[in-house]
């Protein structure tokens, strides 16, 4: 019998409160609760809050896998009559997802119904065990969140009370196999009071929390009731200084709010907006500063990566990145949070993956979601543009699907733990041999449906899709994923030798196609890849183009991670510092001179004249070219490892300095210990400071120190 409840009819519109009442003679010595819904729930035991989960169970790829949470709820019983009260909204299993690509009234989707499974155990001194599960002795009744929903925001009636009361339907067991939970708890991780009220030449009432937040309001207010609250979110001002929230397309992102009478304070429950604004379309009495708070919300990382240097704009810039990352990496990698889409779109997971590693203990959580992945592959091993698939009608891209080999690697690069590749070798594999079978020519990928160097400057105009060659983008990310799956397979112990035949045959044959690199990107990728015939004539002519174009960077979402790495491993760091410190557009410094407080998915989000580039994707919080963070690690501080070392096992640190910067401070916590790598521009010298906790190779000017865990101190002249 299935363990499922629902309610009698459709749950859109107010989310049901199911609800069991039971008596309790003796306390339990131990009770712990068991749930998951399809939806999102929040759970209360007489009244307090069970666990602090929230939007639980998360976003998996339901069909296949359903979270259920765990919670020791033994303080929460009493003596004598006890009741739970589960709420269940739409949450990602019943929202209209993806929100920009069908009609609603096609959405499958929307027309899901929410359902709630739990199991709560009670065990007394003797070792009796009684169990209480949702079945048709369950209640439900309409809630106070009279409408929920992921992309349009909640409805809240504070004076509503039930007027009826059903008994629970029996749901049938859906598809998706339960599993303990497996990624990290998404929390309230921070909050952030508001920093101004203000009117806008339109008029309109503002409120600005100086930083953009993946969360929700809580707002406090001394109303009486039936006092209307509407409120909207947006993340910029327009260049007139008026709210502006055109770029989040169909999302409504919105709340309604009905106030009780007197002081009441008051958060959503169910659902996350993007936001650094609020517009009060409505509010009563004289809202004041203190009124408002942002609580961001996200999943539960630890922090290990610290930068800060002599230049404030980057430090800015990183600050931008870290809140991107916090913004994004709700139990999923999304692309952003705000407008009508908010998901896991592989080719920006993949092109993040490294930095947001350094920034964050990202394993727990990527292993879930890459668990996903593998889940949702394609029959032909294919892999979708995003994660949990929820995209009809996809086509694989080169760039994209990568990520199936490409996030295990680098996860198992920055950890060293290899149960990342036992679980996604399968996986690795049956990517890679989609593309040897769905390719037109062998030992290159051509053909099929790709994003190109997605947002690219060198695109036509009209285009999203980079001046970069689809084939060649896509040949090379196939000798790229071979060889990381031949690596991998060798940690494995695999016989990978028709894989390194394989690679050996790409490698020819894309060195015949492609005798010449066209774009910025081209030669990007062809020399990170390790593709290039001569690696150091490809990077002078790189070099020679960036200068040519005025010290300008040309790259989209494909050839922007690579960039600055490709040129100082090759000679050419300060070239990298260069770009990396350029103010004028096109640059990373641009959105912040713009007053970024995140990455923007588009070089111009904002353009120079104060225009914004388009509506129809411009988000204002999308991390991909944040991924230069991981070049400051690795090359600017020079924190790095060798393969063989994954995890920092042994550090090899190579610092790069550059006078323009000052200074830099660079921490980061391993595996294996912490890494410090600090250095400061002097009068005459070059001071730096290295700390490791493990043995490190450490280069300077060109001379290696083979050290032990220690802290240490190096001069050098400046050049
Ligand atoms: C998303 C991207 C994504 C891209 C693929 C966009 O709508 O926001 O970040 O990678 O589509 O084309």
């Amino acid at each position: 019998m299935s363990n499922w409840i629902t309610t009698e009819e459709q749950t859109q519109g107010p989310c049901p409160v199911f609800q069991k009442k039971w008596v309790c003679r003796e306390l339990p010595v131990k009770a712990v609760l068991n749930i998951t819904a399809l939806g999102v729930y929040e759970a209360a035991i007489n009244g307090k809050r069970v666990g602090d989960f929230i939007l639980a169970p998360g976003w998996t790829s339901y069909q296949k896998r359903i979270q259920v949470q765990s919670y020791d709820v033994s303080d929460l019983i009493h003596i004598g009559e006890n009741v739970i009260e589960v709420v269940v909204g739409e949450g990602w299993y019943a929202s209209p997802i993806p929100g920009w690509m069908i009609p609603e009234k096609e959405q499958h989707q929307a027309q899901r119904q929410t359902a709630l499974n739990a199991r709560l155990l009670m065990e007394d001194s003797h070792g009796k065990r009684t169990p209480i599960r949702t079945d048709e002795s369950w209640t439900y009744h309409e809630s106070r969140i009279r409408f929920s929903e992921i992309y349009d925001g909640e409805d809240y009636d504070a004076n509503f009370a039930a007027s009826w009361e059903k008994n629970a339907v029996l749901f049938p067991d859906p598809e998706g196999k339960l599993i303990p939970q497996e990624g990290e708890l998404i929390k309230e991780k921070e909050k952030i009071a508001a920093k101004s009220i203000f009117i806008t030449p339109r008029g309109e009432k503002v409120v600005d929390f100086g930083q953009e937040i993946t969360g929700y309001v809580e707002f406090s207010v001394n109303a009486e009731k039936g006092d209307q609250i509407h409120i909207l979110h947006g993340e910029m001002l327009d260049k007139n200084g008026n709210f502006y929230n055109a770029n989040y397309r169909t999302a409504k992102a919105e709340i309604h709010y009905t106030c009780c009478e007197g002081k009441q304070t008051w958060h959503p429950h169910l659902t996350f907006f993007g936001f650094r604004y609020l517009k009060l379309e409505q509010f009563p009495g004289n809202p004041k500063v203190s009124d408002f708070t942002a609580v961001c919300v996200y999943s539960d990382l630890r922090r290990t990566g610290w930068i800060t240097s002599g230049n404030q704009k980057l430090n800015q810039l990183i600050s931008n990145i870290f809140w991107g990352q916090k913004c994004n990496y709700l139990d999923i990698p999304t692309d952003c949070p705000q407008r009508d889409e908010r998901l896991g779109w592989t080719g920006d997971s993949q092109v993040f993956v490294k930095a947001g590693s350094y920034n964050y203990d990202i394993e727990k959580f990527f292993r879930k979601w890459l668990h996903d992945l593998s889940e949702d592959q394609n029959a032909d091993g294919s892999v979708g543009s995003v994660v949990p698939n929820v995209l009809p009608n996809d086509k694989p891209s080169a760039g994209w699907g990568d990520t199936a080999v490409i996030s295990p690697w680098q996860i198992y690069q920055t950890y060293g733990d290899k149960r990342v590749l036992e679980d996604q070798f399968v996986s690795m594999k049956r990517w890679v041999d989609y593309i040897t079978h769905a390719t037109k020519h062998r030992g290159l990928w051509t053909g099929g449906t790709h994003f190109g160097d997605w947002l690219g400057l060198d695109a036509q105009a009209e285009s999203y899709k980079g001046a970069s060659r689809e084939d060649f983008i896509a040949s090379a990310f196939y000798a790229h994923a071979v060889e990381l799956l031949v690596k991998a397979g060798k940690v494995l112990r695999n016989d990978m030798t028709s894989y390194e035949d394989l690679y050996q045959l790409i490698l020819s044959e894309f060195r015949q196609a492609y005798s010449q690199c066209l774009t910025q990107t081209e030669y990007v990728i062809s020399l990170e890849f390790h593709l290039t015939e001569n690696p150091q004539k490809a990077a002078d002519v790189l070099a020679q183009m960036i200068e040519n174009d005025g010290c300008q960077l040309r790259t989209g979402f494909i050839g922007t991670p690579y960039l600055l790495h490709v040129l100082s491993d090759h000679g050419y760091t300060e070239l990298a510092y260069t770009l990396l410190l350029r103010e004028k557009y096109p640059s990373w410094l641009y959105s912040v001179g713009k007053g970024a407080t995140t990455i923007w998915e588009h070089w111009d989000g904002v353009m120079e004249n104060g225009d914004f580039w388009s509506t129809d994707m411009n988000s204002f919080n999308h991390y991909a070219y944040g991924s230069v963070i991981d070049w400051i690690y690795e090359k600017a501080a020079g924190i790095q490892h060798s393969e063989q070392d994954p995890g920092f096992q042994k550090a090899e640190i190579v610092p790069h300095p550059d006078p323009r910067l000052g200074f830099l401070n660079v921490r980061l916590k391993t595996r294996h210990g912490l890494i410090c790598s600090s250095w400061k521009y002097l009068d005459r010298e070059i001071r730096y400071e290295i700390t490791c906790e493990m043995p490190a190779v450490i280069s300077i000017d060109g001379k290696e120190y083979h050290v032990e865990p220690g802290i240490y101190t190096f001069w050098s002249q400046r050049g």
